[in-house]
């Protein structure tokens, strides 16, 4: 298939992994990448520059077809060298960047500097129109589906999409709650050039995460996932689990005002990450999306993409050429 995603990323398909903490690492990054599609490494799951260098590397030793790296610029409460994290990415020939979580403009002259390619990923019009003002190549807009961070103006992509794609130039990738081939046909309708997939891709036999928690994601539904930090007006949404729902209960009884301490020991990045090594489900907060009730199997990459793919072109050929022909 043929989009302006495919044609300014150099794929064969127009489907990404989008970067995820604590699982883009370099086999899955490869596996995506290997079955055609654009695996990413997510950049601050590396905890220093130079362990990012390796990483590279390891993920160019399983694949020699292009990858990403995702570059999220999120407060935090310990400093992130964001400088260094984008000068190890541009030294080590990485020719495209997933941004998220802030303006990219302040990184945008090193990426350009190195001829990296920059997909920015937001949830909203205004900021998709902003990125693209200041020189992205690309966006992926986010709708409320999305697992991670969706904002706080929750509109879906069945309106968020035809909205960015009726006012952006640039490319767009339609990215949360997508899993299935009919959905990318849907999306390539409302007017984007590919698909952004997170949850799905856990999902997969080489996502490096813990059986149980694939298991857990296949078991789910669509209404298993909880809207957690909505009182310090940012917003994830994650998977519905004895922790999301205390601190969902705190957040009520707290209300608008709700101290961040009160919270902070449970929702620890720290404990997220052990659920996803060792399965223990109610360990700590982690990220799922509401996809994860269209989400049956654990397939490899390369099956995941020829079946969505297939489903794609199945569903315009024969369902939606078949109303008018
Ligand atoms: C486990 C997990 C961790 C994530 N971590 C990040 C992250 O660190 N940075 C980021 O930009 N997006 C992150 N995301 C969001 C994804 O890149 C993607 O935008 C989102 O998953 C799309 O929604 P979907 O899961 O419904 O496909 C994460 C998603 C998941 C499932």
């Amino acid at each position: 298939m043929k989009t302006r995603i495919t044609e300014l990323l150099g794929i064969e398909y127009p489907i990404v992994q989008g970067g995820m903490q604590n699982v883009g690492y370099a086999e899955l990054a490869a596996a995506v990448s290997n079955a055609g599609a654009l695996g990413i490494i997510t950049g601050l799951t590396q905890p220093t520059p130079e362990d990012l260098e390796k990483e590279i590397k390891r993920c160019r030793e399983m694949t020699d077809k292009p990858f990403g790296v995702n570059l999220t610029i999120l407060p935090t409460i310990k400093p992130v060298p964001y400088e260094e994290y984008a000068r190890v990415i541009c030294e080590s020939g990485i020719k495209i960047v997933e941004t998220a979580g802030r303006n990219p403009e302040p990184f945008l002259p090193i990426f350009h500097e190195y001829g990296v390619k920059v997909v920015h990923k937001c949830t909203s019009v205004r900021h998709a129109l902003k990125a693209e003002k200041v020189g992205v190549a690309a966006v992926s807009v986010d709708g409320f589906e999305c697992a991670g961070h969706p904002g706080e103006d929750d509109i879906p992509n069945l309106v968020l999409l035809p909205a960015a794609a009726a006012q952006l130039k640039i490319p767009m990738l339609a990215s949360g709650g997508i899993g299935t081939g009919a959905q990318m046909a849907a999306c390539l309708a409302l007017g984007a050039d590919g698909i952004n997939m997170g949850t799905r891709f856990m999902a997969t036999k080489e996502a490096p995460i813990h059986e149980k928690i694939k298991q857990a994601i296949v078991d789910a539904s669509e209404l298993d996932t909880a809207l957690v930090y909505r009182p310090l007006k940012n917003t994830a949404r994650v998977y519905k689990n004895s922790v999301a729902q205390r601190v969902n209960e705190i957040e009520r009884e707290q209300g608008k005002d709700m101290a961040f301490e009160l919270i902070r020991d449970m929702v620890a990045g720290a404990k997220g990450k052990v659920s996803l090594s060792s399965g223990d489900i109610d360990h700590g907060i982690w990220t799922s999306g509401m996809v994860q009730g269209l989400i049956h199997a654990i397939p490899s990459c390369e099956e995941l993409v020829r079946e969505i793919m297939n489903d794609c072109e199945r569903t315009i050929r024969d369902r939606l050429l078949g109303f008018i022909s």
